[in-house]
Parts: C-alpha cells; sequence; structure tokens
C-alpha cells in the first residue's frame, strides 16, 4: 500500500475524532473557552512571515499610535511592495512565463468583518491598497485582472513597469534553460550574471501581516508576486478569503505563505481560526491544518517518506493574546514586534530537513 494512502486513512480517523470532539461552536460559547484580557489591556503586536520584520515594526508603530489595525498592516507590507530588491512583492517581483509581473494580494479588517482582493493585476505595485479600497469602496470583495487594473486606475494609482532588470534577468535564465527542446540557449556559466546565478530554482515567496491593538482588534493583509514564471492568470491562495488570509475579531487571524494549490485545497486560513475557535491553540491549530495538507497531497507532490515536498507556512494570531507561526518544514522563522521589540522566532514544524 502507498505511502499516502496511509497517511490519508490516518487523516480520515484524526479528522473524525476531531469532528466528534470539536463541535462547532456559538460565539457565545467560543467566547467562553477563551481566556482574554479586558478591552484596552490586550498586547499590541504585529506578527508577519520572516521576510517582514521591518513590516512588523512599521504596522507595530501604527498600532501604538492608535491608527485602524488594517491601515497598519497595509502600511507594513508597503516597505516590502516598493522594494525592487524583493523579487516576491509588489515592484520587482518575478513575472509569469511570459515575463510579465501579476500580483495578487486581500486584506481582511477584523472589527467590520470586510474584505477585498485583486488578483493578476499588472502594473500597479501596490496591490494591497487596491485590495482595501475594493472593501472600502465597491460592493465586492475580488476583482481581477484588466477590471482590477483599470479599478486601480481609476482611483489614482500609477501605471508602471512592475519588472526590474533583476528580475528580467532570473525569468530570462529560466526560459534559456527550460528546455533543449526551443531555440533558447542559456549562457555558459562563466558569463552568468550574479543576480541570476542565485535564483536557479523557482523561488516563491510572499509576506502576510497581522496586527492586533491594545481593543484586540485584528486585522491582516497578504500580498505576493505568487508562483513565479507561473501560466499567466494563475491565482494563488494570497488573494482568497479563508486561504491566503482570514480574520474573525472575536477568535484570531491566520495568514499564509507558500504553495498556494495546497492551500487553496484545504482553505487553511478558515479552518485555523476554526480550530481556535474550538479551544485549540494557535499552534495546535496551525499544526493540525498542515497534518491535513499532508494527508490531501497527492503522490507527485510527496517524498519517498511520504512528505509534502514543498514549503507551506502559516502565521496565526489568537485573540488571547498569543501568536505562533508553523512550517511544513523546519527550521523556519516568522517575524514579530511586540513590546519586546522586532525579532525573528522560530516556527513549529511538521518535518525538519534529514
Ligand atoms: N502563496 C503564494 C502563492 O502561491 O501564490
Amino acid at each position: 500500500m502507498k505511502e499516502n494512502s496511509v497517511s490519508r486513512r490516518k487523516f480520515l480517523l484524526t479528522s473524525a475524532a476531531l469532528a466528534a470532539s470539536v463541535p462547532l461552536l456559538t460565539k457565545a460559547q467560543a467566547l467562553d473557552k477563551m481566556a482574554r484580557p479586558a478591552k484596552g489591556n490586550f498586547p499590541v503586536k504585529a506578527i508577519s512571515s520572516a521576510n517582514g520584520e521591518k513590516a512588523t515594526k512599521r504596522a507595530y508603530e501604527m498600532l501604538l499610535a492608535g491608527k485602524d489595525t488594517l491601515d497598519a498592516v497595509i502600511a507594513g507590507v508597503n516597505i516590502q511592495e516598493d522594494d525592487p530588491k524583493d523579487i516576491s512583492v509588489g515592484l520587482g517581483g518575478l513575472p509569469n512565463e511570459n515575463g510579465v509581473v501579476e500580483l495578487d494580494s486581500a486584506v481582511m479588517h477584523g472589527p467590520s468583518h470586510k474584505a477585498g482582493a485583486v488578483a493578476a493585476i499588472q502594473k500597479i505595485r501596490n496591490p494591497s491598497k487596491v485590495a482595501k479600497l475594493v472593501m472600502t469602496q465597491t460592493d465586492h470583495v475580488l476583482l481581477v485582472g484588466e477590471g482590477a487594473f483599470r479599478f486601480a486606475r481609476a482611483h489614482g494609482f500609477q501605471e508602471e513597469n512592475l519588472l526590474t532588470e533583476k528580475a528580467r534577468k532570473i525569468w530570462l535564465y529560466w526560459k534559456q534553460s527550460l528546455s533543449n527542446k526551443d531555440d533558447w540557449v542559456p549562457p555558459p556559466d562563466s558569463e552568468l550574471d550574479p543576480d541570476v546565478a542565485k535564483f536557479f530554482g523557482r523561488p516563491a515567496g510572499t509576506i502576510h501581516c497581522s496586527g492586533m491593538n491594545a481593543n484586540g482588534d485584528i486585522s491582516c493583509v497578504t500580498t505576493t508576486s505568487g508562483l513565479s514564471f507561473k501560466i499567466p492568470g494563475r491565482v494563488g491562495d494570497s488573494p482568497i478569503i479563508g486561504a491566503g488570509l482570514y480574520v474573525d475579531n472575536e477568535i484570531g487571524s491566520c495568514g499564509s505563505t507558500g504553495r498556494g494549490e495546497a492551500n487553496l485545497q484545504n482553505l487553511c486560513s478558515f479552518a485555523a481560526v476554526e480550530l481556535m475557535r474550538s479551544g485549540m491553540s494557535p499552534k495546535d491549530a496551525g499544526i493540525e491544518i498542515l497534518k491535513r495538507v499532508k494527508a490531501h497531497t497527492e503522490n507527485r507532490l510527496l517524498d519517498e517518506k511520504g512528505r509534502p515536498e514543498f514549503g507551506l507556512r502559516f502565521y496565526l494570531l489568537s485573540k488571547d493574546g498569543s501568536h505562533t507561526g508553523v512550517s511544513m518544514w523546519g527550521p523556519a522563522k516568522f517575524a514579530v514586534t511586540d513590546k519586546n521589540g522586532t525579532r525573528l522566532e522560530d516556527c513549529a514544524t511538521l518535518f525538519e530537513k534529514d
């Protein structure tokens, strides 16, 4: 019997046990289960993927200054979106297979439970800001492609070429070395640009940031250029509410980075928040979700030991004031800023590299 079938059976048993032991709770029951600080005494904090130390710092400062929780986390990730050196987000993000940068982002505002998102948007460097306008200035939640671009232009966003020289060179080398059945030929190793030499794989990156203020209000944002060299039009998990991020202001939030397809098939952020509602700690909820993803992973994506070969991480913030990062593979870090300063903390992991 294949390893994956065993894992799947185990998962079904685990899920059945979980379902039996974790009834859906009313809001009042969930509140009873979770010890929480009094309004005004919640620990102010921002957490992020490991690339977000600056983001959490900026978000934290804005939270302390009394700014809206969503404005704070968006301002945080704007640092990354504006940074041409970051090849996973906004300006400078790696392009699709045709060399065109397409960005995805979603925002969710805990106090109002409203959300906005854009997917496969081109030529606009701050998709997170556009996502917020979808939330506040339309009756919709998600705009895609040309429609999202026109909406951003209508709101005065500047149209620009997001493909930096660095990203273009990495994409070109990927294209040149893709196949020996076409007419593209890579340069000899001796002539390889140092910018390119560092990126032989298909780098993926994203930034998620969530923040809590002293009243316990929580908001979050996820923004990305998605899977590098993707098929044009591919949309990952980041702009999908419940996958790339989710917040229930009474319970907590979850957001993700990593293989979007695995998250989309399991709607992990929503599921993780629901597990926290049932009384699980952020760490237990995150690890349970990673096990669920593993159990649902098809054989072609598993290694010889039945472990998913891809990376997937979640960042969870609980209304009780606790937080965690969890990762399919370790070692892995995530960023935090709170009263103890800005730092990287270790993620809890499902597997460690051999
Ligand atoms: N998690 C980012 C993506 O898959 O697009």
